[in-house]
């Protein structure tokens, strides 16, 4: 049977790397801005923050209309899952992909069939996310929250239609198991500004006593959290275009299935080494082109350093 993997063990495992990186003087904590500080504590104390007006409309824009062409062409999109099949058991995460004849028609035909579709290899189809991800600010606030510099260990770039089709897989409340310490950054690629339009839903400081849950559910009920944490803390996080979202997101959280207009996200990890799969294994990392690795300074290198690069 598949099993998440041991707290103790990914801990071990996150303690010994966490002491290995801040020894790397390449990975000493960047300076944070002032107007960062609330930001830290509220990530600190709260679990999650919003920084605005990160990025601008337009270069956001850019990436949502580049990610768009490629739907349309269906270039380099994972064949998504096939929906039509889904069960009861909100357990139940693994279904089958659609069949190639109907993802080969096209978004207008298997967005209603499916909860969403992701961009293969961002870093390398998309390459200005490379930028995003070294982004100044955003290493300011991770390495301020670790006490250095950490890696980026995953990344994916997808769009979440709205459409009939029940919540599936992280619709559903779920703690990232991945380790005992990560950061997750989430850009918004279009506004969201109601709970209609898809907004990350995050239960405000239930990472502090997540070990507890850790490994019991793969996906949480609502109605059990709500009694356990009160129904206060329960956070959609709104945001703009150019925001930056910060979560610990080893906590209870999920995304909500946007009812008013599809919704399009990238979404970066932070870590102190590679993610954690199924019974104590480490998982897959994304992927860099080695030449676009190459242009890099060394400390941006470092913090790409854990990815697996391609010719
Ligand atoms: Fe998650």
């Amino acid at each position: 049977m598949l099993r998440v993997s041991n707290y103790n063990y990914v801990k071990k495992y996150f303690l010994k790397n966490l002491k290995k990186t801040k020894n790397k003087k390449i990975h000493k904590k960047t300076s944070l801005l002032s107007t960062d500080r609330k930001h830290l504590n509220s990530l600190n104390q709260k679990g999650y923050c919003v920084v605005k007006n990160v990025f601008s409309k337009r270069f956001i824009d850019s990436l949502r209309l580049d990610f768009a062409k490629e739907i349309k062409e269906l270039k380099n999109i994972s064949c998504p899952r096939d929906l039509r099949l889904q069960k009861k058991n909100i357990e139940q995460i693994n279904l089958p992909k659609l069949d190639e004849k109907t993802f080969l028609q096209g978004e207008k035909k298997f967005k209603n069939f499916t909860d969403s579709i992701k961009l293969k290899d961002p870093l390398i189809n998309l390459p200005r996310i490379i930028q995003v991800a070294l982004n100044k600010r955003i290493i300011s606030i991770c390495s301020n929250f670790f006490g250095c510099i950490p890696y980026l260990t995953f990344l994916k770039c997808v769009k979440t239609f709205k459409n009939q089709r029940k919540e599936h897989d992280t619709q559903h409340f779920h703690i990232d198991e991945n380790s005992v310490k990560l950061l997750k950054v989430f850009i918004y690629l279009n506004d969201v500004n109601s709970k209609k339009d898809g907004p990350f839903y995050y239960v405000q400081d239930s990472f502090k006593n997540i070990k507890e849950k850790w490994g019991k559910n793969a996906r949480w009920n609502e109605n059990y959290l709500k009694k356990e944490y009160g129904v206060k803390k329960f956070k959609p996080i709104l945001a703009k275009r150019g925001d930056i979202i910060f979560a610990n997101t080893v906590a209870f959280h999920r995304g909500i299935k946007p009812i008013m207009k599809n919704r399009n996200i990238i979404i970066l990890n932070y870590g102190m080494h590679v993610d954690f799969t199924f019974n104590n294994k480490l998982d897959i990392t994304s992927k860099i082109l080695k030449r676009d690795l190459s242009k890099l300074t060394k400390k941006n290198k470092s913090i790409l350093s854990l990815l697996s690069t391609v010719n």
